[in-house]
């Protein structure tokens, strides 16, 4: 097939995508641009900074991906060492991961260079992955800070940068980091941030770190998937374990994503899940980077079927066959809300979103509906029905759920810093406050409202990412 045909056939050509990159696109089984990346290629394309604003499994990834890989290739394989031509940021090591597999997808055969650099893993690879140099380091930003310090990575050859999930990118767990590593690129970087939601406050702080940024909105911030059926059921905490394990005895529950807000809370549902006879994997913080990433992996080959989780799994993960999302409780904050739910309806799939609300719960219920624009109907109340408390309870019963601290330093995930860290470099000698704490922070943590004073105040447990 030439590539003239190739380009007929997908529309991607029209956009100005090399040919090179038409076949991979085609061979993914991209045949038409989706919305974002009709609109926001040309402008990438063109040099702009751009914001990007598109419902979660709208496909971001691929908007941002192939005009910066069709930038790079054609530079050539001459690279200095230990630099990057593109950096993408991600909030999540689970992300990173699969931005990366996106990216190798999308170059497949054609000698573009990637490298992961994050967290909870050997820096040992990822130090030797560096040191030719690369096309296209994807990273959190935690590790990057830190490698970047002891002069393992250089930065200054970086003229594209993404933030992916650029809201989350930009508050307070990763300002300070993103914010250095910004300036450790080259002055005339290029820069992309894209998410499915943007506070006003926060897309007010992106002005920082671009120059003149277009903003593009396929729809307003917020915004959930219309594919997502959505709904809330009404229930007090101590009844959700039942209500849970009633649904999810239906088989049309294919596959499901088990949110809930603390770590604690997360391996609670999942422990009184299995008492209930159901098989469930868990992923938050707390665990190790190998569970975490074989709990995921799982979930995604379909072997298993229930992945309870926080919102450390709630932002850009794509798994397509996830039928359903239940909110187990009700996140800190609203936009997990939207992203959370967005792991189900993903690039036109069905999907259904059940949320479970105690009446404590209300204020962040409204919250959410604020955001999204939406009342959000009842599909069931409970509250009526009889307190199962004041039943006697069964012999190892147990107590209902308890508030969890969940600001506690994940087991485990201490500093990832050999001791005796050489001396700075690039102006990434003074260690800062922003910390990634295995991802999962946000839990924890309201977003970044407004003031800018005292930013740097806090102390993070540890940097995991
Ligand atoms: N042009 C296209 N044609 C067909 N499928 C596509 C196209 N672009 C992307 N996809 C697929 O759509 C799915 C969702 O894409 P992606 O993960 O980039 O969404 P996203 O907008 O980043 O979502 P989130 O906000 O949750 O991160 C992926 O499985 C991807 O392979
Ligand atoms: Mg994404």
């Amino acid at each position: 097939m030439t590539i003239e045909n190739t380009a007929e056939l997908t529309g991607f050509a029209k956009l100005g995508i090399i040919g090179p990159l038409l076949k991979t696109t085609a061979a993914a089984g991209f045949d038409q641009p989706k919305p974002i990346q009709a609109e926001a290629i040309p402008s990438l394309l063109d040099g702009l900074d751009v914001l990007a604003i598109a419902q979660t499994g709208s496909g971001k990834t691929a908007a941002f991906s192939l005009p910066i890989l069709t930038k790079i290739i054609g530079l050539g394989t001459k690279r200095l060492p230990k630099t990057a031509r593109a950096l993408i940021l991600a909030p999540t090591r689970e992300l990173a991961v699969q931005i990366e597999d996106t990216i190798r997808v999308l170059t497949k055969g054609l000698h573009v260079s990637t490298a992961l650099v994050l967290g909870g893993v050997s820096r040992f690879s990822q130090v030797k992955k560096m040191a030719p140099g690369v096309d296209v380091l994807i990273a959190t930003p935690g590790r990057l800070t830190d490698l970047v310090r002891e002069g393992e990575v250089n930065l200054s050859d970086t003229r594209f940068l993404v933030l992916d999930e650029a809201d989350r990118m930009l508050d307070m767990g990763f300002i300070h980091d993103v914010k250095r590593l910004a300036k450790a690129t080259h002055k005339d970087r290029q820069t992309a941030l894209f998410s499915a939601t943007m506070p006003e406050e926060i897309a007010a702080l992106a002005e920082g770190v671009m120059k003149k940024p277009v903003r593009i909105e396929v729809a307003p911030q917020g915004t959930t998937a219309a594919e997502i059926k959505q709904s809330v059921v009404l229930a007090r905490t101590k009844q959700k374990r039942k209500i849970l394990s009633t649904m999810l005895a239906d088989e049309a529950m294919r596959q499901v994503m088990v949110f809930a807000r603390t770590k604690h809370g997360a391996d609670r549902v999942t422990r009184d899940l299995e008492r209930d006879g159901f098989e469930a994997a868990v992923i938050h913080g707390n665990k190790s980077q190998n569970a975490r990433q074989k709990a995921l992996n799982g979930f995604r080959d379909g072997s298993v079927r229930i992945l309870v989780a926080t919102d450390i799994a709630a932002r850009g993960i794509d798994v397509p066959g996830i039928s359903h999302v239940i909110n187990f409780d009700l996140p800190d904050e609203a936009e997990s809300y939207v992203h959370r739910i967005g792991r189900t309806g993903r690039n036109g799939a069905d999907g259904t979103a059940i949320t479970l609300c105690d009446p404590a719960e209300n204020a962040k219920l409204r919250q959410v509906e604020k955001i999204i624009r939406m009342k959000l109907p009842v599909a069931a109340d409970h509250l009526g029905e009889p307190d199962p408390q004041s039943a006697p309870r069964a012999p190892g019963a147990r107590a209902p759920m308890e508030a969890a601290n969940d600001r506690a330093a994940p087991r485990g995930e201490k500093q990832q810093r050999p001791q005796g860290q050489k001396p700075s470099r690039n102006g990434f000698g003074k260690k800062q406050a922003a910390g990634e704490n295995g991802g999962d922070k946000p839990m924890s943590r309201k977003p970044f409202r407004g003031k800018r004073k005292g930013f740097g105040g806090r102390k993070p447990a540890t940097r995991a990412a």
